[in-house]
């Protein structure tokens, strides 16, 4: 008998079909027209955008807008090559001397997305005699980087020093001479909470070590110039590989790895997703290259993070478990019954607020999460909007009391 190589999903599929169809399916909503960086029309009506990773509003920013169009006008929709061949214009090379600056780093090289620059930077880094070691609570991009490489993957408890501690000596007493890459993220999706890079990255040097640092939701948001939360805690010098995206702060799409490692080039001959795939269009390279500019000498973090603690001091002082402290703009509620979470999400639509459901596998610890992401272009209206409604709704469903 032949099995049918999709039966291994009929599971995942029983669970989907038992959602609502169209605009109220979690997973399925399209946005017919967009108005700003923070409003939309769903299903024929004006709907709050609260988990878009818009964290800048730079999506409609009008200096980035006018540097895309013009690229598009000049050099066409797309480059139909790899970045070795045929793909790399004027544009790839100026965004990339503009990361060196942002960065103050030697070296920089720009990804066709921030998935591909995990992907691509470890598991060519790491090689078959080398170890990576990983938060457990890592983006599904930094787990797939390590299986697509050949290195040993070791995981060490989210946010644990003396965990990674542990991992590390027991790494170096059985190979002395091993190298070993340290991967963190400076904020976690999911509950938008912080690393001790300082601590984990301490810990690192210790067993010499090199540290990655994945900033793609600090990048803007935090630091004296938005480098993300390596800058913010004074730790630049001890990371080794900083990877971002632009798909979030910078209003675009595209990764990127900066690092001063002095054979760092090399990467653009030996990295898969670098060498093997189209490079980013010359429009999405100008809005992201002046995106850069603007971030670096902008005010935005300040209002962005007076609206992340509004929303997070709202919903911790309403009575919910939010999981974090309002470190970050990221603020989460977390349900414990799923079912209840999905008919939550649907009354929030209902009520004009999208926000992300966000269930297993994609949560740590199995939490069904009613997750927020704030912008600077918030206003105070639309967060005391999304405030009383989820208020409202959550009594409703009794998650309040
Ligand atoms: C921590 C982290 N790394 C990498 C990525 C991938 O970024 P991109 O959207 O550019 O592929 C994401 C996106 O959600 C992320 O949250």
């Amino acid at each position: 008998m032949t099995l049918d190589l999709f039966e291994k999903f009929d599971r995942t599929l029983e669970s989907f079909n038992q959602l609502p169809k169209g605009d109220f399916n979690p997973f399925t909503v399209s946005m017919d027209a967009v108005i700003s960086p923070t409003e939309a029309i769903i299903n024929g009506r004006k709907t709050i955008l609260a988990g878009t990773n818009n964290y800048m509003g730079m999506t409609y920013n009008r200096e980035c807008m006018d540097a895309a169009e013009e690229a598009l006008n000049s050099f066409g929709t797309g480059t139909t090559g790899s970045r070795v061949l045929n793909g790399t214009y004027n544009g790839h090379k100026i965004l990339e001397e503009t990361l060196k600056d942002f960065y103050d780093t030697e070296h920089a090289i720009v990804f066709s997305t921030g998935y591909q620059a995990n992907l691509g930077i470890i598991a060519t880094v790491a090689g078959p005699k080398d170890y990576v070691i990983i938060d457990a609570d890592s983006h599904a991009s930094i787990y797939d980087g390590c299986a697509m490489g050949n290195a040993t993957v070791v995981r060490f408890e989210h946010n644990d020093p003396e965990n990674l501690e542990k991992r590390l000596a027991r790494i170096r007493r059985k190979d002395p001479d091993a190298g070993i890459l340290v991967v963190i993220e400076g904020v976690y999706s999911m509950l938008g909470d912080q690393a001790p890079i300082k601590q984990l990255a301490e810990a690192a040097k210790k067993h010499d070590a090199f540290v990655l640092v994945d900033e793609a939701h600090s990048i803007g948001v935090f630091g004296k110039t938005g480098r993300g939360v390596a800058q913010e805690q004074g730790v630049e010098h001890l990371v080794d590989f900083t990877i971002g995206t632009f798909s979030k702060s910078v209003g675009t799409v595209g990764g990127y790895c900066v690092s001063n490692h002095p054979k760092f080039e090399v990467l653009r001959l030996v990295c898969r997703p670098y060498v093997f795939t189209a490079s980013l269009p010359p429009s999405v390279v100008a809005s992201a290259t002046k995106a850069l500019e603007l971030i670096k000498n902008s005010n935005l973090r300040v209002k962005l993070l007076e609206n992340s603690m509004r929303l997070n001091k709202g919903l911790s002082d309403a009575g919910f478990n939010v999981g974090t402290t309002g470190e970050s703009p990221i603020a989460a509620i977390v349900i414990d019954e799923q079912d209840i979470a999905i008919a939550y999400w649907q009354q929030m639509m209902q009520e004009g607020v999208y926000v992300n459901l966000a269930v297993p596998p994609a949560t740590p610890n199995g939490l069904n999460l009613m997750r927020c992401s704030l912008s600077a272009a918030h206003s105070l209206e639309q967060i005391d909007y999304m405030l009383e409604k989820f208020i409202a709704i959550g009594k409703n469903l009794g998650v309040l009391n």
